[in-house]
């Protein structure tokens, strides 16, 4: 590399503290200052993190204290969080509070969880931590705790599952994967593959306007660039996001969750109530548009499926799957394949249905958001389901399912394991092109309890949640299921 910035150097740094090498990693840092190049905020949180995962607290003091002799820097609260889960892990939970109760500014739900999963090792019962995150009335923490995507994703399984008695794999899990850790992966190597050195870092990174945007676009990123950011299809959907929230919501209520999915949202909570995941927190369930298995499907998106273009997309190492109009290559890709001469104009219509309700004079205002990206896997995932007609998790291949699921095909998701204790109610269209109504039926008679239907015989699969007229046929019955 010719020039060595500060950002190259980082990164090396990174690479150093990610492999556990903190003398290494230490003496790229010193290498660097010998350079003339100034470390930035971000080198320290690399640095304090790598301490703290050491256990190196004394030399976490010193990296904080020559940050603001040495370099006039501050300490954010990324540094102090390091600080609070190195002392914490070193057993010192005296000094772990102080530095929480000393952070600039409030500390956030990060720093209590730091401290909580200290806490959790060190001072079994204590519970102080996890009630300081609740009462912490800033809304930092709420949004880390409660927020779907971005930090909850990044931080917030780490959080969601110190703090709320989830089941051991997940506390496990969760105190692996330290979202320090996590952090310094983001900023730093983004331009690095890190999927394989980072096996918890996936999943819905998908509306990452909180962390990605904050951390990484300062540099001049984007945090779609990166393959991390999309790295999930329904299977990370159901066991990172939907978790996460579901069990954020119960134990801020106190109370059991009513639960209203749509299309991919349905199919995730089939997943999760599939494997008895959160079958004890939902009370009941409405689900609009469900889909389960998606082999009936009538939308463009199956011409696609059918000439493996997601497998064509993969090899070009291409993450977003966008179906944007500026996303030329996909979409006439698939309008070549359509026998509809105006297939640029309906395009909408051709991958949801025909729409009965949608109003007019605001559909280009819906237009500016739909349709929505989604990741190339999680098109590969539908496109799997498509053709092998079933509701299985994603299939990374022989060898890979060997290693990750011990088989070598994916496992299914069994409906019938879905336990009848769960009310549902479906909603389904006829000109739904997604969740099509022979899928549903092949759905409805698998689960052992028997669903309430209503079918709507005008909607397809957008009316549900766009059309004028939802607010009349389709959210009182809602309210009414839920109340009954
Ligand atoms: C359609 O949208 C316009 C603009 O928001 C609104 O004034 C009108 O009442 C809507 N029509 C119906 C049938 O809801």
């Amino acid at each position: 590399m010719p020039v060595r910035n500060v950002v190259s150097w980082a990164a090396m740094i990174a690479g150093y503290a990610q492999s556990g090498r903190l003398l290494a990693a230490i003496a790229m840092f010193q290498e660097m200052a010998m350079e003339g190049v100034r470390p930035n905020e971000i080198c320290f949180v690399i640095l304090l993190s790598a301490c703290s995962r050491t256990g190196s607290v004394e030399e976490s003091w010193e990296f904080a204290a020559s940050m603001a002799r040495d370099y006039g820097l501050e300490a954010s609260r990324e540094h102090y969080v390091c600080l609070i889960d190195g002392f914490g892990r070193a057993g010192r939970m005296a000094t772990a509070r102080e530095l929480a109760e000393g952070m600039p500014d409030q500390p956030n739900g990060v720093a209590w969880a730091a401290l909580m999963s200290a806490s959790k090792i060190h001072e079994p019962g204590g519970k102080f931590a996890g009630r300081n995150v609740i009462e912490a009335d800033d809304p930092a923490s709420y949004v880390l705790l409660a927020s779907s995507y971005a930090s909850c994703m990044v931080l917030g399984i780490p959080v969601v599952g110190t703090l709320f008695d989830a089941t051991p794999a997940r506390i496990r899990r969760g105190l692996m994967s330290s979202p320090i850790i996590v952090l310094s992966v983001l900023l730093c190597c983004w331009k690095i593959q890190f999927s394989r050195a980072l096996p918890t870092f996936r999943g819905g990174l998908n509306r990452a306007d909180g962390l990605c945007v904050k951390l990484v676009q300062p540099y001049g990123y984007q945090c779609e660039e990166l393959a991390e950011f999309w790295d999930w299809s329904v299977d990370e959907l159901s066991a990172y996001d939907l978790q996460a929230m579901l069990e954020m919501v119960y134990a801020r209520t106190n109370s059991k969750v009513l639960y209203v999915g749509y299309s991919q949202g349905t199919q995730a909570a089939f997943a999760a109530f599939s494997e008895h995941r959160l079958v004890d927190i939902v009370e009941k369930a409405v689900m609009l548009a469900p889909v389960a298995y998606v082999d009936h499907a009538t939308s463009l998106l199956t011409l696609g499926a059918q000439t493996h273009l997601d497998l064509l997309i993969a090899s070009l190492g291409i993450y977003e799957f966008s179906l944007r109009a500026q996303n030329k290559p996909v979409t006439e890709y698939l309008c070549k394949l359509s026998d509809d001469p105006e297939c640029t104009e309906n395009f909408v219509t051709l991958l949801a249905g025909p729409n009965c309700c949608i109003n007019d004079t605001r559909r280009a205002y819906y237009e500016i958001y739909e349709p929505q990206s989604t990741s190339a896997k999680n098109f590969g995932h539908l496109a799997q389901q498509f053709r092998g007609k079933s509701f299985d998790k994603f299939d990374y291949g022989f060898w890979q399912n060997l290693v990750r699921y011990g088989w070598i095909s994916p496992p299914t998701y069994s409906l019938p394991n879905i336990p009848r204790t769960i009310p549902f109610l479906f909603f389904y269209a006829a000109k739904d092109a997604l969740a099509a109504p022979q899928n549903v039926a092949q759905l409805v008679s698998e689960l052992q309890s028997k669903p309430e239907l209503v079918f709507l015989p005008d909607y397809a699969h957008l009316d549900f949640v766009v059309s004028y007229n939802a607010k009349d046929l389709v959210y009182p019955k809602v309210v009414e299921f839920f109340n009954s």
